[in-house]
């Protein structure tokens, strides 16, 4: 999608972090914008903060977990703005610990925001995109944790590993329809995800928090340090605005990474390649 002024943005987790500067940047682009997230006070403030951004900026409540209140949304974007072309799929929080210390609530939790959320955001959107004919773009965001996985990350990486698969086979489908997908995947960034248990509803109890003194503490605070100095989110957005221009799939912004990827897939392929020795009597 080359043209963004006059069109309309959706975007979730828009209250704060990568999805507010995704709304300032679509607001900045002449695009209207629609946040949408389920924390109410930051979402007043945030559209309150990008007043004059753009041609017309609102926030609509919604929890991307649940899905009717995720086609309330829907509903209320078209009737607002008409046509809705960008969709984000960008609300997420993080949880994690050692595995023997992850509650399932905590893996419910992250896999209802983290997966299904983006699976209520395409049923929500995508027969209106598909309807309206003048094409569009999904941008979802996983992480880079989304293909590299480690200690203590297991609900948050399996929840970001299917983000990616969810936006690689949407890819496929939807080229054919004028509609792109690009799948965010950054390494930290200087946001609140680490004050995720802010968001957690009581409905899946409360947010366990490690020993400091513990393997996962210290983990925990090695992330809230990675974090507090990441890339700044306007940065990002820049980068998802190019992307969507440019039809991009993968949008990487922390290319030092790059060897952690790399040790992943030669993993991968040592095992391919050990497999194929195997069957060859070798
Ligand atoms: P953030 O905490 O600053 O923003 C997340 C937003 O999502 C908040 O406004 C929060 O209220 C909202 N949210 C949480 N649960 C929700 C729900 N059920 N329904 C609707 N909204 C909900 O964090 P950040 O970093 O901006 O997170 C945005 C995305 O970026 C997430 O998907 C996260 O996993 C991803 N990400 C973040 C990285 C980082 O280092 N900050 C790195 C890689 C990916």
């Amino acid at each position: 999608m080359r043209d963004l002024a006059g069109k309309t943005a959706f975007v979730t987790g828009g209250a704060s972090g990568i999805g507010f500067a995704l709304g300032r940047a679509f607001a900045e682009a002449g695009m209207n914008v629609m946040l949408a997230d389920i924390e109410a006070g930051a979402l007043a403030a945030a559209v309150e903060a990008l007043r004059g951004a753009g041609p017309d900026v609102r926030g609509i409540a919604c929890d991307v977990a649940d899905p009717p209140s995720v086609e309330r949304a829907a509903a209320a974007t078209v009737a607002a703005f008409g046509r809705v072309h960008v969709l984000c799929n960008n609300a997420g929080v993080a949880g994690g610990s050692g595995i023997d210390a992850i509650v399932p609530d905590t893996w419910r939790w992250v896999l209802d925001v983290n997966v299904m959320g983006v699976v209520h955001g395409i049923h929500a959107f995508l027969p209106h995109m598909r309807a309206h004919g003048e094409g569009g773009h999904i941008v979802n965001t996983a992480s880079m944790a989304g293909l590299i996985s480690g200690f203590g990350f297991s609900p948050y990486a399996a929840s970001k590993f299917a983000v990616v698969a969810i936006s690689e086979g949407l890819a496929s489908e939807l080229a054919p329809l004028g509609i792109g997908v690009t799948v965010l995947c950054p390494g930290f960034v200087r946001t609140r995800i680490g004050e995720s248990g802010r968001n957690r509803p009581a409905r899946y109890g409360a947010m366990p928090v490690p020993d400091p003194a513990s393997k996962a503490g210290r983990l925990a605070a090695g992330v809230a340090e990675g974090v507090r100095t990441g890339m700044d989110p306007s940065a990002v957005a820049a980068r998802v605005l190019s992307a969507i221009r440019a039809d991009e799939l993968y949008v990487f912004t922390h290319p030092e990474m790059r060897g952690e990827l790399e040790a992943r897939f030669a993993a991968v392929l040592a095992a391919m390649d050990a497999a194929a020795s195997r069957s060859s009597g070798c």
